[in-house]
């Protein structure tokens, strides 16, 4: 079966994106779309041309749809699509203050989404995250194991490069983890972050750790201040692609991902930033690992934080 996947926003994010998904040659086709007219298949065309260079086979479309939902046969029967619809940051803007706006966007794109793929996996990167996953499942009205979020894998990588740079070591060398939301209630694992296997209280003095974590934290803030104009886009977009790469060879890799959590830690009805292993079913389970009191309970707190929120965007 033809192996298909959309990207929904062809900004840095979703372009990026695109050209990675294409870049692994494992699909036969990646579909790029917007609503600026003619930008995805401008896009598409451009990084067609690159296949013979790179040495990949995959096709890329571009489709410009509305909101009315034109455009969107294009991206029909998708295994994954990938959400990146909506605005960025400027500098001093918070996640949440895009929630209004975003809202009406994401729920459009899941609602046209829904109706010509309906049994793809969906990842959606729109911030504020945790929310727009949640108004994702219930625009698609989608089983909550095919809607998922991306930011764990992003906030760990983060993580990562900032520990390997402090240290002078190899990323390779280095394992963080990154849970809760993405957002001010991201929580870091410390009990889970080593440096060749050592763990990270080893190398680092709590003060240390504290200040590259909170360095995490305005991971993305840091680069929106530099860039003034939008957000990050290609750790973004790497991790992104990841996870699609991982639903659509049911790979089984076990990721932090946002992901609907029932009863894991104790928390219920939910979507959180937690380890999940994922496949083509999209969240084939979510991992509870070992975890420090103190870390479950910071786990806890962040799942209050982003509950009340959730609630919210059902009704806009
Ligand atoms: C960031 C945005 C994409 O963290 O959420 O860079």
């Amino acid at each position: 079966m033809a192996k298909k996947v959309t990207v929904v926003g062809a900004g840095f994010y979703g372009s990026t994106t695109a050209l990675r998904l294409a870049e692994y040659n494992i699909f036969d086709e990646v579909v790029l779309t917007d609503i600026v007219e003619g930008k995805p298949e401008g896009l598409a065309l451009d990084m067609n041309q690159s296949r013979s260079i790179e040495g990949f086979e995959t096709k890329i479309t571009g489709a410009t749809t509305t909101a009315e939902g034109a455009g969107y046969e294009k991206t029909a029967n998708s295994d994954v699509v990938v959400i990146t619809a909506g605005l960025p940051r400027k500098p001093g803007m918070s996640r949440m203050d895009l929630i209004g706006v975003n809202a009406g966007i994401v729920r459009g794109v899941a609602e046209n989404i829904a109706k010509h793929s309906p049994n793809a996996v969906i990842i959606v990167v729109s911030n504020p995250l945790d929310e727009m996953t949640a108004l994702a499942q219930l625009a698609t009205n989608f089983p909550k194991n095919r809607v998922m979020g991306q930011a764990g894998m992003l906030d760990t990588a983060r993580f990562t490069n900032f520990v390997a740079e402090k240290l002078g070591v190899e990323v390779g060398s280095v394992k963080t983890l990154t849970l809760g939301s993405h957002g001010d209630t991201m929580v870091p694992v410390p009990s889970r972050c080593t440096v060749n296997g050592d763990p990270l209280s080893e190398k680092l003095s709590q003060t240390e750790i504290d200040e590259l974590v909170d360095r995490t934290r305005n991971g993305g803030a840091e680069v929106v201040a530099l860039l003034k104009t939008g957000s990050a886009y290609y750790a973004p977009s790497a991790a992104a692609a990841r996870m699609a790469k991982a639903v659509i060879e049911d790979s089984g890799a076990v990721m932090p991902v946002c992901a609907w959590v029932d009863g894991e830690y104790g928390i219920s009805g939910v979507y959180l930033g937690v380890e999940a292993e994922i496949g083509k079913s999209g969240i084939r389970k979510v991992v509870e690992s070992k975890l420090t009191d103190g870390e479950v309970a910071s786990l806890k707190a962040a799942a209050e934080a982003v509950r009340a929120k959730q609630a919210d965007v059902k009704d806009m």
